[in-house]
């Protein structure tokens, strides 16, 4: 059985201040009860993972785990501005986002690089949350499945049976950020491919690989994507800043 899994992804946004805040109101709103067989974790950007962490274990929210947004491929040496994935370790991460599609748009990723850094952050014992996803253009011309597919087919080649440790987050480019969420089944139709594709490889693994969907994750839609067999949870970007959204969705 697969545990639903919700992360919040910050993206550029956060301040000392309202770092504070956002722990506080989250303390305040699971203090009614937790809800079980579920994971939680939130990646804040890199200067607030040690704030994070150290607001975390103030307020004893031991169900959040800490994840960061990125992390070199390389383990040191010249890679200015980098952040290995030894250094997120010591900050107490547990999840990594690799591949996600603003690093692919903004910073020209590759698949291959995405996996680079996956095999760097499953080295440091945390989990790689693989992004894949087509953008509007793609699903338009009919391609979706097969640009999906092939970029879950990468990870495969370089991962193998390592991808048993890792996540997998279906973004659809399209639906990140515009408030364009897929329907739950079209999210399901493609969590399905990806499990399938998985499965071309090995069944095992396929059955025990997380899929969360992230584009637009809101409290109102969370409850029908999350019911269906293969939406393993969300990856969640502009509704996780507000403690009271993200709360609703970690208990949808
Ligand atoms: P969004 O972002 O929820 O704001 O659409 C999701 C993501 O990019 O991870």
């Amino acid at each position: 059985m697969r545990p639903l899994i919700v992360i919040g992804n910050w993206k550029l946004n956060g301040s000392l201040a309202r770092n504070q805040d956002w722990v506080k109101a989250v303390a305040h709103g699971m203090e009614s009860g937790i809800p079980s067989g579920r994971k939680f974790a939130v990646c804040p950007p890199f200067p607030y993972l040690q704030q994070c962490a150290q607001l975390i274990k103030e307020h004893s929210l031991a169900f959040l785990n800490l994840g960061a947004q990125d992390a070199s491929a390389h383990s040191s040496g010249a890679y200015t501005g980098e952040v290995s994935a030894s250094m997120l370790t010591e900050l107490g991460c547990t999840y990594v986002i690799v591949g996600h599609s603003e690093r692919r748009l903004l910073h020209h990723e590759i698949d291959e690089v995405g996996a680079a850094k996956a095999l760097q952050v499953l080295d440091h014992g945390m989990t790689p949350v693989i992004c894949v996803g087509e953008t509007a253009d793609e699903r338009n011309s009919g391609r979706a499945e097969a640009i999906v597919c092939g970029q879950v087919a990468k990870q495969v080649n370089v991962l193998q049976d390592r991808l048993a440790d890792c996540l997998i987050a279906y973004e659809p480019v399209w639906a990140i950020g515009t408030g364009k969420v897929a329907s739950a089944q079209v999210a399901q139709d493609m969590h399905r491919a990806i499990r399938l594709r998985l499965a071309e490889f090995d069944e095992d693994v396929a059955s025990h690989v997380g899929i969360l969907y992230g584009g637009s994750v809101k409290p109102d839609n969370a409850i029908e994507l999350f019911a269906m067999p293969d939406i393993d949870g969300g990856l969640v970007g502009g509704a996780s800043l507000n403690p009271q959204e993200f709360l609703a969705i970690c208990q949808a």
